[in-house]
């Protein structure tokens, strides 16, 4: 046997000996298949908006579109074919007999509407359309999505729904998107999806939102610092006189799989309580709650499993009284409306481990095979896993395991899942998997609730997530690896059973499982918000602790965001936004970052180019292909160190990107010469030419700099590079002890340079960091040797 041989022949072992490891736990099953009654579409129900005249059909020129004619959406026959297959698929979705009072909910003085519904429901494609013929919509329609891919893939899907090209490839385009680094629009586009990322950069230059009649805000109850921001910009919006909108309201869809509506009905409709945070609830003078009238009739009642939170599957789910879903049907007012859609949903049969797992991506591996060996097709495999790292080990694992496989099965295609991935990989997820062939989707949250992937019977669920925390003390965010709440575990349980009964494997006990927390916390309570403060004061907020907040981010946390800004020189000595703080605003990056964007711009540093070429690598987890296997490292070895610099981490990405940009013929095998990762590398490209469009707009610019090879040269722009890192990450800074440690300058904590970094193990008198995680202790990644005169200086001068 070769060690790679002996090593599948282990794992083979190792999975068949478990494979009864999983107890299946007796009574463990989401309500059965509630939505099945909804499936019956009303004899009325056709959506409006896409009712094509056989005249216009004939002619391709003019659709009729409530008894008006409109311009066609440059639709041609295999289009029109499309649509007309999908609008059976559309008819079937448990939205669909909504669709009239959804419109209904938005009519005259009605403005904000709060729709809830099971994820796959149909919110997110049908909602758009239900609204686009609507009188009061003559604008854009807005929708933002927490991520650039459900973006993508949902205006992708709605495009092909309502029959026309997607964004810029026709000027008659009708549905488009616009996410950080890619922008597809058409001067007809009247959908349009947006991340909240860029719907908050879209607001610094039309802070009215003139362009849009309605903005949906989808997915909330993933309670994003930005989608907050949203909420209150438009809370804002709506409380003000809406001069800048000249006569033209503005309506908000909020929509949401598990949205607390109680609270963002307190907080779109009561006076704002600035110590509270939460919008106090309106009260009469008789004490009792304000009276509403909301569209919500005893149709919509809500059916138990109506949000995953409130659904009890086997009495394990979080337990909601309900009288409080009751309560929450009768919410509404002139103002405000409400209304719930059933979801579908088959029982899912639910596997816990017997005991703690020691490593959930070998279980994982083991819960794929079993399921995979014991599972007639279809039936796709969807596992959660937490970030590129754990998503691409496996991906190896289940690669090298599938190349042995016993023909009799059916082949594997394994699709990664994941927010750095380049937008063509990301859509491979979509596509349906060729014949006697099982996809196997390996993902991080992303697939929770903002993407759904047809097909899925089983999902593998490992329990962790990883999250951003702020680390007060250092006054930095750093990802950790945490379990999922008990709303994600579930949400995450249901993606097996929205399409027929599924099977879900928990890697973790049933215990964990009961002691899971139940919501996870709101990015505004535990994350840096230097980025959110910086988007309010460029939208002229100066007032931040006045401002609107679902939640109220605590006082210690808004007071490091203004003291970084402050050092970052994006806020005066007055607090008010300064010059550069105004570009960094406009830059889709955080604060830190957009300075050293701004800094290499600077005639005395001329090193944009380069820093473009970094950042962008910075914006991908992880270059270089993470490598378990030892013979594989060794084999890494000499050719990556072609490309290691002795200076650190980002003068070896500015190597490596160098090396791929040169490449002309074949990238694909220059990133498997150096163990680089493909998929990263077209993701980092397709990002350096975003920011490279975006600097020029801002005028951000250098001199030429000639290619070099005088040493002495290239050491002064190297130093002019490492600089500039400083200057955004002057807090991201370590200094050697005589013991041989690294001390963080700000906050005094021991931190060491993590195993993958090309400085690990190397002793330099300081180093300055691009990103601090915590497994078992504290880790410096993306590592750069600096002088301490360096700090000293950039400090002095800030
Ligand atoms: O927003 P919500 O989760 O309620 O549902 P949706 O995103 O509108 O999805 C409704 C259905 O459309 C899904 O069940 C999928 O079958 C389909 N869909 C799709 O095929 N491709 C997409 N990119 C998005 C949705």
């Amino acid at each position: 046997l070769t060690p790679s041989q002996g090593k599948k022949r282990k794992r083979r072992e190792v999975i068949d000996s478990t494979r009864n490891d999983f107890s299946p736990s007796k009574d463990n099953h989401l309500k059965k298949d509630l939505g099945s009654k909804l499936s019956t579409v009303p004899r009325n129900g056709e959506v409006r908006n896409i009712s094509l005249s056989d005249k216009a059909r004939t002619s391709g020129k003019h659709v009729k579109l409530n008894g008006v004619f409109h311009k066609s959406s440059g639709s041609s026959k295999p289009l029109l074919e499309k649509r007309n297959k999908l609008l059976i698929t559309r008819k079937q979705l448990p939205i669909w007999p909504h669709a009239d009072k959804i419109r209904n909910g938005l009519h005259g003085s009605k403005n904000v509407m709060f729709l809830v519904g099971e994820t796959g429901s149909g919110k997110s494609t049908q909602v758009p359309q239900f609204l686009l013929d609507e009188s009061w919509c003559t604008g854009c329609i807005a929708i933002t999505q927490p991520r650039r891919v459900a973006a993508i893939s949902l205006a992708r899907r709605v495009a092909d729904e309502v029959g026309t090209p997607l964004g810029s490839a026709s000027p008659a385009s009708k549905v488009g998107y616009s996410v950080r680094f890619d922008v597809s629009v058409s001067p007809s586009t009247r959908i349009k999806f947006l991340t909240e990322g860029t719907l908050l950069q879209e607001m610094l230059r039309d802070p009215w939102l003139k362009q849009y009649s309605v903005v949906v805000v989808d997915e909330v109850h993933e309670r994003s610092v930005n989608v907050d921001l949203i909420l209150g910009f438009l809370r804002n919006l709506l409380t003000g006189d809406q001069k800048g909108r000249k006569g033209k309201p503005l309506k908000v869809v909020v929509m949401s799989a598990t949205a607390d509506v109680h609270s963002l009905f307190r907080f779109f409709n009561a006076p704002y309580d600035p110590i509270n945070g939460i919008p106090s609830s309106q009260h009469h003078a008789d004490g009792s709650e304000m009276s509403w009238s909301g569209i919500s009739s005893a149709e919509d009642e809500l059916p138990s499993n109506h949000s995953l939170k409130n659904s009890r599957p086997n009495g394990n789910g979080i337990q909601t009284p309900i009288s409080e879903a009751s309560s929450i049907e009768k919410l509404g007012s002139d103002r405000i409306s409400v209304c719930f859609i059933k979801g579908r949903q088959y029982e899912v049969q639910t596997t816990y481990l017997s005991e703690h797992t020691l490593d959930f991506v070998e279980d994982a591996l083991k819960a794929v095979f079993k399921l995979h060996t014991q599972e007639p097709l279809p039936g796709d495999i969807l596992v959660f896993l937490t970030g590129q790292d754990t998503v691409e080990s496996l991906e190896r694992l289940v690669n090298d395991y599938a190349s042995i496989m016993d023909p009799k099965y059916p082949k594997i295609l394994t699709l990664p899942l994941f927010a750095a991935l380049s937008q063509a990989a990301q859509q491979k997820v979509f596509q349906p998997a060729p014949p006697r062939t099982r996809k196997i989707i390996l993902s991080t949250n992303i697939a929770e609730t903002s993407v759904t992937v047809a097909g899925v019977r089983f999902v593998v669920d490992s329990g962790k997530v990883k999250v951003k925390h702020f680390r007060n003390r250092l006054g930095l965010d750093s990802l950790l690896v945490k379990p999922v709440s008990k709303s994600s575990a579930i949400q995450r349980q249901g993606r097996a059973g929205r399409e027929a009964p599924g099977k879900c494997y928990r890697l973790y006990t049933e215990k964990d499982y009961l002691s899971l927390e139940k919501e996870t916390t709101p990015e505004i309570l535990r994350c840096d918000l230097a980025q959110a403060i910086l988007a309010m004061k460029a939208r002229g907020i100066d007032d931040i602790v006045n401002f609107p907040f679902l939640d109220h981010p605590p006082r210690e946390s808004l007071e490091k965001a203004l003291l970084q800004l402050l050092q970052l020189g994006a806020l005066n000595e007055s607090g008010s936004i300064s010059e550069s703080g105004k570009k960094i605003a406009k830059l889709p990056l955080t604060p830190a970052l957009g300075r050293i964007l701004v800094e290499a711009a600077d005639p005395d540093k001329n090193c944009l180019a380069d820093i473009i070429d970094i950042v962008s690598c910075l914006s991908v987890e992880n270059i270089f292909l993470n490598l378990v296997a030892e013979e594989k490292k060794e084999a890494a070895e000499e050719p990556r160190r072609e490309l290691y610099r002795r200076d650190g981490d980002h003068l070896t990405m500015l190597a490596a990107v160098k090396g791929y940009a040169a490449e002309q013929t074949d990238r694909k095998a220059w990133s498997e010469k150096y163990f680089v990762s493909h998929r990263a590398m077209q993701a980092v490209m397709d990002t350096r030419k975003q920011l490279l469009a975006q600097c020029a707009i801002l005028g951000l610019k250098n001199t030429a700099i000639e290619e070099t090879t005088d040493t002495s040269q290239s050491e002064i722009q190297n130093t002019a590079i490492l600089q500039c890192l400083l200057c955004g990450f002057a807090q991201n800074t370590a200094r050697l002890m005589p013991d041989g440690s690294y001390r963080t300058l700000v906050g005094n904590q021991t931190v060491a340079i993590h195993p993958s970094s090309v400085l690990f193990g190397k002793k330099v008198e300081a180093i300055v960091f691009s990103e601090f995680i915590f497994t078992t202790r504290s880790f410096a990644r993306g590592v750069s040797a600096v002088r301490l005169g360096w700090i000293d200086e950039v400090v002095a001068g800030m």
